[in-house]
């Protein structure tokens, strides 16, 4: 199954343009299944029509669903919560302890568990997703590595100390010790991350469609938001501008806007090496199935939105003449603003505040880190 993330700064159009590429790829034949993992759900606004936390068929061929995030969170987070604010409050590093108990991204990863419960099903070709904004999205790739962290240092130990405990403190009071339920909830939270993630990355299913309004601050932030999705593995494979003003609106009023955006345009041209589509700043609101469908006709004339559109990788790892070298797009960023060790089988890599423990092939792994070039936006490292 294809999944089309949608994601950018907020309020430039992703709900829109996740609704949009739902019907086109509907009219390519596909069976899409809609669906909306932003906890301020707007789909059904966008529609004009009530869609829930039940798969509700919207249009011919096209499923939506809007994720209730906070009962799913309710359920499967709210006790190993208070396990976890005990325990790590006192043996772990501060930041590890923060990241796990605060949860970033901890709601958006709950509600693309249902991407799998859509694969599950069978009964689809492509799910559409329309992400939170950008923030989220992001904070959501990197969760994972500090549960990981988590599971691997600590996990089994408590668990096993957990059941030497029980017998003997539960004759005091019950409960003193967490219940092998809670464990067992844990490990269930961890897997299903786990299986989220490896969708995420893999670039042959997922790709990521940045949606960018040309304005300054807009393109700005989601220069960063490209790197860092290069940073955790997800692929884009387009940059959406939406709002771009039509010929007719660029004289007179809004002849000085139409400048700005030219230079605009020529910054989003220079900052992401994927294909880009435009679409145009429409008089009124899109609203409802009429007005999406011709958005859609508009930006995809008969395309198949489900393709990839570049096969640009996020991070490739290319051997020559006894040398590897990992190459990975990071446009924008400058060099003090990136930190790389290597630590055993595993490259450290921060960029800005974002941070990534990759883990090496084994061809790599062992060997001295030779060189890493920052060029035209691409990090080049090489072991020697
Ligand atoms: N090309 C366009 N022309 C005119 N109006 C548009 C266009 N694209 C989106 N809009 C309108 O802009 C508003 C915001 O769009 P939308 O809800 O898709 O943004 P969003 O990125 O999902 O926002 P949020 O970050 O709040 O989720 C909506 O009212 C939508 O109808
Ligand atoms: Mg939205």
């Amino acid at each position: 199954m294809r999944v089309l993330l949608h994601t950018g700064k907020g309020g430039v159009g992703k709900t829109t343009h996740a609704a949009a590429t739902a019907l086109a790829a509907a009219r390519a034949g596909h069976r899409v299944f809609l669906l909306s993992s932003d906890p301020a759900h707007s789909l059904g606004d966008s529609f004009g029509l009530p869609i829930g936390s039940r798969p509700t068929e919207l249009a011919p061929g096209v499923v939506a669903q809007e994720v209730a995030v906070l009962e799913e969170l309710e359920r499967s987070w709210s006790e190993i919560q208070g396990w976890l604010r005990g325990l790590l409050r006192d043996e772990t590093d501060d930041i590890l302890a923060d990241e796990l108990l605060v949860f970033p991204g901890l709601e958006e990863l709950v509600s693309l568990r249902a991407i799998r419960e859509v694969e599950a099903m069978g009964e689809f070709d492509v799910c559409v997703v329309d992400c939170a904004p950008t923030g989220a999205t992001l904070r959501m790739l990197r969760f994972p590595d500090a549960l990981r962290i988590f599971m691997e240092s600590f996990f089994d130990l408590k668990r096993q100390g957990a059941r030497v405990l029980r017998p003997i403190l539960d004759r005091f009071r019950e409960g003193l010790v967490p219940s092998e339920d809670l464990f067992e909830a844990f490990e269930r939270l961890y897997s299903d991350i786990d299986q989220v993630q490896r969708i995420l990355r893999d670039t042959t299913r997922t790709t990521a469609r940045l949606v960018v309004n040309p304005s300054r601050l807009v393109v700005a932030e989601t220069r960063r938001s490209y790197a860092y999705l290069c940073l955790y593995g997800v692929a884009t494979d387009a940059v959406i501008v939406n709002r771009v003003l039509p010929e007719e609106a660029r004289r007179g009023y809004f002849a000085r806007w139409a400048r700005r955006e030219q230079e605009e345009m020529a910054e989003i041209e220079a900052s992401f090496p994927v294909p880009r589509l435009q679409a145009p700043l429409l008089p009124r609101e899109v609203r409802g199935l009429e007005a999406l469908e011709s958005l859609a006709e508009s930006l995809w004339a008969g395309r198949d939105p489900a393709e990839r559109l570049t096969t640009e990788e996020p991070i490739v790892i290319e051997k020559q003449r006894g040398r590897v070298r990992i190459r990975l797009a990071l446009p924008g960023a400058r060099k003090e603003e990136l930190d790389l060790k290597v630590r055993g089988t595993e490259l450290f890599l921060r960029v800005r505040d974002a941070s990534r423990c990759l883990a090496l092939p084994d061809s790599v792994s062992g060997r001295a880190l030779e060189s890493a070039r920052l060029e035209d936006g691409v990090l080049w490292i090489e072991f020697a």
